[in-house]
């Protein structure tokens, strides 16, 4: 394909790295969705740290080596912003929150809502984790079929909402799930991202339905917090802010922090457990390990802040997993101003695309990259990785606010389950991942469930 003309800061044809063909009016979009893995990693093989295509956005570039990732996440990323492209995807869902606002109302809320996620505060959930994990899991058969990524899913919403609005949502879990799942699902339709906004298609029409089912909880757990204050949580937080003429935050500015650290709270961690009772499914040999650490750490009692120090094997089970299968795959961003990346000029308002995904398995920074192997992650092949060679969490001033709370919860759900489950994947089961904002299973999980002898 001819691609049109772009001109540098300089006025001169600005000069792009290479990159794939695309199809007129389409660019690369066919195979994107054809093989979305495929695709970013072919890209990555085929033409090295920068790569560069025109899109029917406009000009995309993929970035591949840690060290360009690191200039636009970190170094320089007061050039960048989310941008249209993602932010559109999520308006719908999480309006102006902190995963999708910019520059003052994202700095305001993001410092109002970071005490809920200091240290000290996040080892005071962990008793709750785990409470609520064995809650869950003594409904659990010997022999029963789970859809385990639903079960996941239940289990760290329930655990979210309870950790940073102070609210038990164990008896809304369906109605809020059903409806967070709904925007996952409808956000990843093709419609959403074809039509202009005002065009009624039936997964905006589905979105409307959730979004009203699930603002009515909502309205009402703010108003309960207005009522009955407390003096720790996210929402206390937020309905004490005032600006400089005195005004607080609305009712709606406080439901959208509240949905989008509902959304980014449970979603991407149940991912994060799926992917490794399926890895661990198909290595006993990891599998057995784990246990082993368990029994000895634990010794039958469930695992505690105390314990985690000891739980070094759980932990490198979690950071393998999240190598191998990043639940968020790819984060994109846009440059407002100029940027020089690798020697090319980039210009405003391109696409930058970073995947986790595709560094996480490159050959470069890690020895048979493609294999699982927890004991990789040693002190000292850490302290060599380049710093963004592995970044589930991001990096940067954007960087995941939930990071700690989400290790935290991920070792303490790993370590009560496999103490009590050996859990087998259905025989047959592919994992098939959606690329979009996660990389959710295109279909259930299913796990069945075998009592351990204790
Ligand atoms: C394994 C679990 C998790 C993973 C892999 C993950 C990953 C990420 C990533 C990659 C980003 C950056 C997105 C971007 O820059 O485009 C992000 C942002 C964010 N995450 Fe997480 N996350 C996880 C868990 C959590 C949890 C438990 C919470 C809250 C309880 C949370 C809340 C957020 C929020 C609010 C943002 C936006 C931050 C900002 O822009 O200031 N995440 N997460």
């Amino acid at each position: 394909m001819q691609l049109p003309r772009a001109l540098g800061s300089d006025g001169r044809d600005l000069e792009r790295p290479p990159g794939p063909d695309g199809l007129p009016l389409v660019g690369t979009q066919l195979s994107f969705l054809r093989d979305p893995y495929g695709f970013m990693t072919g890209i990555s093989q085929e033409y090295g740290d920068i790569a560069c295509w025109e899109d029917p956005g406009g000009l995309t570039y993929q970035l591949n080596h840690p060290d360009l990732i690191e200039q636009v996440l970190v170094t320089n990323n007061e050039h960048y912003i989310k941008g249209e492209r993602f932010q559109s995807i999520l308006r719908p869902v999480t309006g102006n929150g902190i995963l999708n606002s910019e520059g003052a109302v994202w700095r305001r809320n993001r410092h109002l809502i970071q005490p809920a996620f200091h240290p000290g505060r996040i080892q005071e959930y962990a008793t709750m984790m785990t409470d609520f994990t064995l809650e869950a899991v003594e409904d659990w058969a010997d022999g029963e079929t789970l859809s385990f990524h639903e079960e996941m899913s239940s289990l760290t919403l329930v655990i979210v909402a309870r950790a940073l609005f102070g609210v038990g949502i164990e008896d809304h879990v369906d109605t809020v799930g059903a409806a967070l799942e709904e925007f996952m699902l409808a956000s990843e339709t093709l419609s959403n991202y074809a039509l202009p906004p005002w065009v009624p298609t039936p997964s905006r029409r589905r979105i409307e339905r959730a979004r009203e089912q699930l603002d009515v909880l909502i309205y009402d757990i703010i108003e309960t917090r207005k009522t009955e204050p407390t003096d720790h949580g996210v929402i206390s937080q937020l309905l004490e802010v005032t600006d400089e003429q005195g005004e607080g935050l609305s009712d709606e500015q406080i439901r959208d922090e509240v949905v989008t650290l509902l959304l980014a709270g449970h979603e991407t961690t149940a991912l994060a457990m799926t992917f490794t009772a399926y890895l661990l499914s198909k290595h006993p040999r990891a599998e057995q390990q784990l246990v082993a650490e368990l029994e000895a750490v634990l010794d039958g009692e469930p695992p505690t802040m105390a314990d985690l120090g000891d739980l070094t094997y759980t932990e490198q089970v979690v950071k393998e997993s999240m190598r191998l299968y990043p639940p968020v795959p790819g984060i994109v961003r846009e440059p407002v101003k100029p940027d020089i990346i690798d020697g090319y000029e980039i210009p405003p308002g391109a696409t930058i695309r970073m995947h986790q995904w595709v560094v996480h398995r490159d050959g470069r920074w890690y020895d048979d990259p493609l294999a699982f192997d927890p004991g990789r992650w040693t002190d000292e092949m850490e302290s060599e990785l380049p710093k963004l060679a592995y970044f589930p969490f991001a990096a940067g001033p954007r960087r995941c606010i939930g990071d700690r709370f989400a290790m935290l919860e991920a070792r303490l759900l790993l370590a009560t389950i496999y103490q009590r489950y050996h859990l087998e994947l259905v025989p047959g089961t592919d994992l098939d991942l959606l690329a979009t904002i996660t990389a959710r299973p295109t279909h259930e999980v299913p796990m069945v469930v075998h009592e351990r002898e204790r």
